[in-house]
């Protein structure tokens, strides 16, 4: 970012070079025009306050859909459109007339969520694009006064209320459409009214739907924390929303992790694996490289496992239909979460992972094991430290034998074929909270080589 008169060396002037580094990595170029933004500039390094009552939700919760649809599902070339194909404005803005979504589209959608086991959903409110799926006093560039002529975002948070399920709006800070977007980060004044301009829309969306559990911030360019004002951006969010979490793509910690596209368990943080079912986030006609119901479940298992959260994208066409793909896929995948999900919803940190045909969850003392790769008559878990006491097929309630000594537990007796082919699951009841450990049982311990 360019500085505006503020050079490395005064920053750093009468600091110790470490909080000066600190320090200078949350400064923005506007701090100096901006007192301000300057105060801000010191972040608290966790999540924000009462974080614990406010996610406990979520932390049983575990998997939610999130849905990418805006004026880019009608050309259906990917929501990245505009700028990889680097469409003028004046032309993309032609597609707000354009976009004509059946009444009520979102409920199909949360009966789908429903169905598959998801417990909340999450819709874009505004993407890159800069248009606007709500009711906005300060644009016409919004459905009420565009081609869908109603509010989006009122549907969608009724019709997941309708399915029970929780409900949140992803809301991209970086704006492709407004004059001040990418200008706000040399010209203050322009940084002042796009910060005005955001907030203002944030206030929007948590004052005119009623209760609000999730606010999805995204993409923070060309802005950080301090020219963001995302400090403040939070009080605002927190004071019209009490009970809401946010995530920590508006440059600060927020109340979770948002790994994309890949499962990562960080430590000691609350997480959400944001991920697609094709290689899309919005509608794009062409991408078929669908994963398999398999591969989704795995996926599921593995965000338990870590005890994280995984947040499964659909792109509607722009009639709000949903790719007849993503349907089978999901109708699929629910079929096995509505006979697995004692294995899945409140699942906590597991520290059993080692296997090449079984993934794992766990839930106090009893370990789940989800054999995907079905060896036939017996299973066998290398490197456990917990004494097992007990085990039976999840869905069949049938007991299982059970042998176990001090390199490996092995479940025998099994069925030649799998009962079923996503993931079978073995439930298996230990003696204290499961743990395996490869190295020093199975490696360094050398047991193998007693006779
Ligand atoms: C990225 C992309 C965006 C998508 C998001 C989902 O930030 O820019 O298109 O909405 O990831 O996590």
């Amino acid at each position: 970012m360019k500085n505006s008169g503020w050079t490395r060396r005064e920053s750093l002037a009468g600091l110790g070079a470490g909080a000066a580094l600190a320090t200078a990595a949350l400064t923005s170029s506007c701090t100096r025009q901006n007192p301000e933004a300057k105060a801000e500039a010191k972040v608290a390094p966790g999540p924000p306050p009462d974080h614990d009552r406010r996610i406990a939700w979520w932390r049983q919760a575990r998997f939610g859909m999130f849905i990418h649809w805006g004026l880019y599902s009608v050309l259906g070339r990917h929501e990245w459109v505009m700028e990889n194909e680097g469409i003028p404005i004046p032309e993309y803005e032609q597609l707000a007339g354009q976009f004509k979504p059946k009444p009520n589209a979102a409920r199909d959608w949360a009966r789908l969520a429903k169905q598959a086991g998801m417990k909340y959903m999450v819709m874009t409110s505004k993407h890159h694009e800069g248009f606007a799926n709500f009711s906005s006093k300060l644009t016409d560039y919004c459905a009420p006064k565009q081609g869908p002529g109603r509010d989006l975002a009122a549907e969608f948070v009724e019709a997941a209320r309708a399915e029970g399920l929780r409900c949140g709006f992803y809301y991209s800070l970086m704006d492709w459409h407004h004059p001040d977007g990418a200008v706000c980060a040399t010209d203050e004044q322009a940084r002042r009214r796009f910060v005005d301009y955001i907030h203002g829309q944030i206030r929007e969306v948590l004052t005119n739907y009623g209760k609000i559990d999730i606010l999805w911030y995204d993409v923070a360019w060309p802005l950080d924390a301090a020219g963001w004002e995302s400090e403040k951006m939070n009080k605002m969010v927190f004071q019209l929303q009490p009970d809401i979490i946010v995530n920590n793509r508006n440059k600060l910690p927020g109340d979770f992790s948002t790994p994309e596209q890949r499962i990562v368990a960080e430590a000691n943080k609350d997480w959400e694996s944001c991920m697609t079912m094709n290689d899309s986030w919005g509608y794009q006609k062409a991408d078929d490289n669908w994963k398999p119901p398999k591969t989704i479940v795995r996926n599921l298992i593995t965000c338990a496992r870590g005890g994280g959260n995984y947040l499964l994208n659909i792109g509607p066409k722009p009639d709000g239909s949903i790719p007849e793909e993503s349907v089978k896929i999901l109708t699929s995948v629910g079929k096995w979460v509505d006979k697995n999900q004692s294995t899945i919803f409140g699942a906590e940190r597991c520290n059993v992972a080692r296997s090449s045909y079984c993934n794992f969850s766990r839930k106090g003392n009893t370990l789940f094991i989800h054999v995907y790769d079905w060896p036939g008559d017996t299973v066998a878990i290398g490197g456990l430290k917990t004494k097992v006491k007990s085990a039976r097929l999840l869905a069949s309630g049938r007991d299982v034998k059970v042998e176990q000594d001090d390199l490996r537990v092995r479940f025998t007796g099994l069925p030649a074929t799998a009962p079923d082919p996503l993931a079978t699951v073995i439930a298996v009841e230990c003696d204290s909270e499961p743990a395996q450990d490869m190295v020093e049982v199975v490696r360094k311990g050398r047991k193998r080589y007693k006779a």
